[in-house]
């Protein structure tokens, strides 16, 4: 089968810069939606019609599966189809989606191209309450397709037909240039018309035939910004009832967002307002507290994830307990039972089993290994203003509050870092290092107090 999907529409109602097909739904592209679920009915050829930042989309979407034409100026659906022609393999049919209805499933699309079979006109329909602005889909007295008019051109009782064509359709390959070529743009629109090829068709032998989707919401495309936010929404509860019926437990499924896919083992609690981005792992019994953000990451068994924790890129075993206000940042790697508590940022850092940082430290570049204890206030000075170093501290040190461990530096396994440490000289195991420094106390002083107007 071949797969065209239809894209040149500038989309003036979004008000954007941005082409409209590149506006995201759920972190991804309009776009992306439709060719991700092309793609999943293994096409033998996937063509994009771009016209309005035909660049940018050529950018945004570009694989070597997908092939590009452009149409220079929009003049109809028809003439956007007729770009398509030279890339199309004769021989197979053609379904035809549009790049701004990104949430029509794979199960739908296949029912139609099942429906119409090799040789068959097969056109999406729904029936809605209130049709105004598509065109209906006008059957005979035996109920077969007709012809499709478009609102524009409809008369009054056309314009009371509830039916109407969602615009997806399929089309058998060969005989669709001829059709192509005969439209005319005699209409309210001026424009060439995919929607006038069904007469074609059926003149041809070909009959038209009709499937519907599941979910009405399938069909829907986004013209503005309340019909993107809508399918926003719409896509997320989706999602969250997918969470639900796994057996995940969301305090409110209208208060997460998904933005990529979220993986969660047995008895998984999510609180409000969690944003999940790219692939993050979820394992049994991780609990996660209200407003975090987690990208690209995977959390361990049993571990709970306070208020407002912000994971990026990193890896946290079993039992771990972050947050709330930790933030663990590319390449932060935590073994099991390690406690990240408020204020503490890690990068690039791993950090072995048991090990706590409870408070306000900075650990980034570094190798901390079991059963270590960072006071509050520590930080890992591991940029000298050039260049990144690593801090190592072996297993079982004790480092003291608001100490300073300027990389590239090592730590020996039981060290004791008295608070206030500059550690700038690599440590010897199990020894005590504090810098000297004295304590004055003075007798007699007087505060300054504010003076008086
Ligand atoms: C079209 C259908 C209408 C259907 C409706 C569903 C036709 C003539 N009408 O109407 O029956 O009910 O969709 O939403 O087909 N596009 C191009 N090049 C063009 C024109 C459009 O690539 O020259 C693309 C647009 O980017 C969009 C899609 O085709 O993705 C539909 O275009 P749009 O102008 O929205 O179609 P409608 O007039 O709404
Ligand atoms: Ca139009």
């Amino acid at each position: 089968m071949n797969i065209v999907i239809l894209a040149a529409g500038m989309g003036k109602r979004m008000h954007s810069a941005l082409p409209k097909v590149l506006h995201p739904l759920a972190g991804k592209p309009l776009l992306s939606h439709v060719i991700d679920t092309a793609r999943t009915l293994s096409p033998t050829r996937l063509v994009v019609v771009v016209g309005h930042g035909g660049e940018a989309v050529r950018e945004a979407v570009g694989a070597p599966d997908v092939q590009f034409a452009l149409q220079a100026q929009q003049l109809g659906t028809g003439h956007a189809l007729a770009q398509a022609l030279p890339l199309l393999d004769a021989n197979v049919p053609t379904l035809v989606l549009y790049g701004d209805v990104p949430l029509t499933r794979a199960s739908t699309l296949k029912r139609l191209v099942e429906t119409a079979g090799p040789n068959g006109y097969g056109i999406l329909t729904v029936t809605l309450d209130d049709p105004t602005g598509y065109g209906r889909i006008v059957r005979d007295a035996a109920g077969q397709v007709e012809r499709i008019v478009e609102q524009k051109d409809a008369n009054e009782a056309q314009r009371k037909i509830a039916e109407i064509n969602t615009g997806i359709v399929v089309t058998p390959t060969a005989p669709l240039a001829g059709w192509l070529a005969a439209l005319k743009n005699d209409n309210a629109q001026g424009e060439y018309y995919l929607t006038d090829v069904v007469e074609a068709a059926i003149a041809a032998g070909h009959p038209a035939v009709t499937a519907q989707p599941d979910d009405e919401w399938e069909t829907l495309g986004v013209n503005s910004k309340q019909q993107l936010a809508e399918l926003e929404r719409v896509h997320q509860r989706t999602v969250a009832e997918a969470l639900l019926v796994a057996g995940v437990t969301l305090a409110d499924p209208a208060r997460i967002d998904v933005r990529g896919s979220l993986t969660c083992g047995r008895d998984v609690f999510i609180d409000v307002n969690c944003v999940f981005e790219g692939d993050v792992t979820l394992a049994d019994n991780v609990s996660v507290g209200p407003n975090c953000v987690i990208r690209s990451a995977s959390i361990g068994a049993g571990t709970r994830v306070d208020a407002y924790t912000h994971i990026e890129n990193a890896a946290v075993g079993a039992n771990a307990v972050l947050g709330p206000y930790a933030r663990l940042r590319p390449g932060a790697k935590l073994a099991d039972d390690v406690h990240v508590g408020n204020f503490v940022e890690v990068k690039n850092a791993n950090i072995g089993v048991g090990s706590k940082a409870n408070h306000l430290s900075y650990v980034g570049d570094a190798d901390v290994g079991a059963g270590v204890n960072i006071g509050a206030g520590t930080i890992t000075c591991n940029y000298d203003g050039a260049n990144k170093h690593r801090t190592i501290i072996e297993d079982n040190v004790f480092v003291g509050s608001d100490t300073q461990l300027v990389a590239p530096v090592r730590v020996g396994r039981g060290v004791t870092i008295a608070a206030g440490t500059t550690v700038w000289k690599d440590v010897p195991e199990a020894t005590l290092v504090l810098n000297e420094k004295t304590q004055i106390a003075k007798t007699g002083y007087v505060r300054p107090v504010k003076k008086k107007n």
